[in-house]
């Protein structure tokens, strides 16, 4: 076994219910003065002035930076730390998907240790101890809220930056099920692959440890059990919350263990044609299960085995080989994603360029099976 280390940094606060606790699980932690980070979509359903309002009762002074926009980029991240700086908050609370949690951290960063986000790409670069955070998430996606990462895109190159810092994790995550109620279809499938990709893509890194592969096993039982289910029962709050808790130990797993090539794979797709990081990896991914079936297929079997069956694709046939990439690929046809590069406007002669992109991904050095340029631009071809 290779040696390890583990240390879960973030307290879970998991059930139906529990975002009426924000406020004293705020308390805890000190705050006087909460800088809300939240996005348009969740403001206008209204999860944002709800947790506004639990937060005053228990005496604390709010505002709401509402600048977040998907895949935050580094102006965002300016814009909210130029508004903390007017309001001075002791806490930073990070409600809504992915962007908002990140752009959260991203803000905490530079408002506690100064210079610009770009000075914190990489892992441990913040110098000076950080505001305290709570994360409210109201999407089963990325698992944000169990990572020390923050995923900024650079305003002008348009280059993803992981920024990690263990100061940066959340002291607090908050998972109430009935805020992902409110999901569109369309959201429930592009978070859920995602999830779906972290739980199989950490399993097998080069860097899993023995913990790490547990919780990503976990996570692909619950994440593959229950998006099948989702499709047909969106308001079962059962399901909606076991998927909750499954993307967020796929996130504690990647904290741990990395990802790999469907994510070095689908964020050339997001930077340079826009692609929805779901979309990208729901057409990406089954075709690195394919490529690393020879090297994980001990795993990838065992992970079969479980797997509910779903009804067959009627009128389109299949590009993927092995059954666990079959499977992959039946499920996001059953979300109403596109599983083909081609019907994304991809343009085929610019699959050399993408795949060069794509081996410059940082997380295409954890794939298990090594893989080159020309690898990648195969599995572009497969997935054209
Ligand atoms: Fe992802």
């Amino acid at each position: 076994m290779l040696a390890f280390e583990f240390h879960a940094r973030t307290r879970f606060v998991v059930g139906e219910g529990q975002l009426a606790r924000l406020g004293q699980l705020a308390s805890e932690l000190k705050a006087q003065r909460v800088l809300l980070v939240s996005d348009p979509g969740i403001i206008a359903i209204g999860h944002t002035s709800c947790a506004e309002q639990i937060l005053r009762q228990a005496g604390i002074e709010v505002s709401v930076f509402d600048g977040v926009r998907e895949n935050p980029t580094s102006d965002d991240v300016g814009l909210g730390c130029q508004f903390a700086h007017q309001f001075q908050p002791d806490c930073i609370i990070g409600l809504g998907g992915g962007s908002s949690m990140d752009c959260a951290k991203g803000i905490n960063f530079v408002y506690s240790n100064g210079g610009r986000i770009q000075d914190y790409w990489g892992v441990g670069k913040a110098s000076h101890p950080m505001l305290p955070m709570i994360a409210v998430p109201t999407t089963a996606g990325t698992g944000s809220e169990a990572q020390s990462f923050a995923l900024i895109s650079d305003a002008e190159t348009h280059i993803k930056m992981a920024c990690g810092d263990k100061k940066a994790a959340f002291q607090i995550a908050l998972l109430d099920p009935a805020l992902t109620l409110t999901q569109p279809a369309r959201v429930t499938a592009l978070t859920g692959i995602d999830a779906l990709s972290h739980a199989l893509e950490s399993l097998v890194t080069r860097p899993a440890n023995a913990i790490s592969r547990m919780l990503s096993r976990e996570a692909w039982r619950l994440l593959s059990m229950y998006l099948p289910r989702v499709i047909d029962e969106p308001h079962d709050l059962q399901i909606r919350g076991n998927l909750q808790w499954g993307a967020c130990l796929a996130g504690l797993a990647i904290e741990n263990s990395m990802l790999g090539a469907a994510h070095a794979l689908a964020n050339p797709l997001t930077a340079q044609y826009g692609i929805v990081h779901g979309q990208a990896i729901a057409v990406v991914l089954p075709h690195i299960v394919d490529a690393n079936w020879e090297t994980c297929r001990e795993v990838y079997t065992s992970l079969c085995s479980s797997l509910e069956c779903l009804p067959p694709l009627p009128s389109q046939s299949s590009t993927t080989q092995s059954p666990l990439a079959k499977w992959l690929q039946n499920l996001v046809s059953h979300f109403g994603l596109s599983t083909r590069l081609q019907d994304l406007q991809i343009d085929r002669s610019d699959l050399p360029n993408l795949a060069a992109s794509a081996a410059q991904q940082w997380t295409a050095q954890f794939n298990p099976r090594q893989l080159t340029a020309d690898d990648l631009e195969h599995l572009y071809a497969a997935a054209w």
